[in-house]
């Protein structure tokens, strides 16, 4: 993630973006997250775009039909970032996890979409498109099925509880904001299967040992690495307690430190710790969705 908002920096941001975009590797919706975190501002984003010398082609011209059309949610993306909570500053894991629950009931009220997924540009039909792409994967990597028991830590509203509660046998959800899952239990209201809770945040204790097939985690063990040491490590003790043997766990995302080998290193590492096999080690596999995706297997 780059924060450096000077223009020469952003300049150099937008051309790699648009090379990415050009390239199939990202689409123009992520590209204008990309910028808009580079800037921090969507003035400053929209301003870059107008400025881009390059010929117009469909990337330069989608990502600024989407800052235009999307003006009110990237406005309100800006909003968001800048109330981040400084991740260094807990004194406490329990101090952190509460900051977080915080944020994210705020940013709950802000825009739902945005509060979940930056790259909805505060759009459902855009967020609705990327987590048919997330549901995808999941389906090839072969996670879902009728009879599967299946948990996400950190559920937020509850997309993903609603794409596949009819894939599966029981869809459980947990998440520290009580907003969060007030939304979530509003967006499932008609799925019998699906169960949602507000957590501690510190482990998967309502949980019996041996009762789930998968645990999933999109997006939210950033958010435990920045709460506190020893969150991460104490999920991936939980996660073997609690996935029956040959379970999956699935991380989208294990920290936004932006060191892809430090994260490979230490996912490697608690995976052997663990009891886990590793099946897919920290791979990008997604267009409207930059993060790394790790598959374990519990042995
Ligand atoms: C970026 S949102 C992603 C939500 C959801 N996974 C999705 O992709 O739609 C991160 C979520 O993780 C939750 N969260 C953060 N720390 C958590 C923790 N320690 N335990 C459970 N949930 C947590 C936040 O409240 C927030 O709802």
């Amino acid at each position: 993630m780059t924060q450096n908002g000077s223009g020469t920096a952003v300049k150099l941001a937008l051309r790699q973006l648009l090379d990415r975009c050009r390239a199939g590797e990202m689409s123009p919706a992520l590209a204008v997250m990309s910028l808009l975190l580079a800037t921090r501002s969507a003035a400053r984003a929209a301003m870059a775009l107008e400025a881009c010398p390059d010929a117009p082609d469909s990337c330069l011209d989608e990502m600024r039909r989407l800052l235009r059309e999307h003006r009110d949610g990237c406005a309100r993306i800006e909003a968001l970032l800048a109330q981040e909570p400084d991740g260094a500053g807990a004194a406490s894991a329990t101090e952190g996890i509460a900051r977080w629950a915080g944020f994210f009931d705020a940013a709950l009220a802000r825009s739902p979409a945005a509060s979940v997924a930056l790259y909805s540009l505060g759009s459902e039909a855009l967020l609705a498109e990327a987590t048919a792409e997330m549901a995808a994967l999941f389906e090839a990597w072969d996670l879902l099925g009728p009879d599967r028991r299946i948990l996400q830590i950190g559920c937020g509203i509850g997309r993903f509880e609603a794409a596949f509660a009819g894939r599966v046998g029981e869809a459980h959800g947990i998440d520290i904001s009580p907003a969060m899952i007030a939304a979530a239990r509003s967006r499932c209201a008609a799925l019998a299967n699906v169960h949602l809770s507000v957590c501690s945040g510190r482990d998967l204790a309502p949980f019996a040992a041996d009762t789930m097939d998968l645990i999933y985690a999109v997006d939210s063990m950033p958010y435990l690495h920045l709460a506190g040491p020893g969150l991460v490590e104490r999920h991936f003790a939980e996660a073997a307690r609690v996935l029956r043997p040959g379970g999956d766990f699935v991380i989208l995302n294990f920290s936004y430190r932006g060191d892809a080998a430090a994260d490979r290193a230490d996912v490697g590492r608690l995976a052997r710790e663990h009891g886990f096999a590793l099946l897919a080690d920290g791979v990008q596999p997604l267009r409207r969705w930059d993060g790394r995706a790790w598959h374990l297997r519990a042995l």
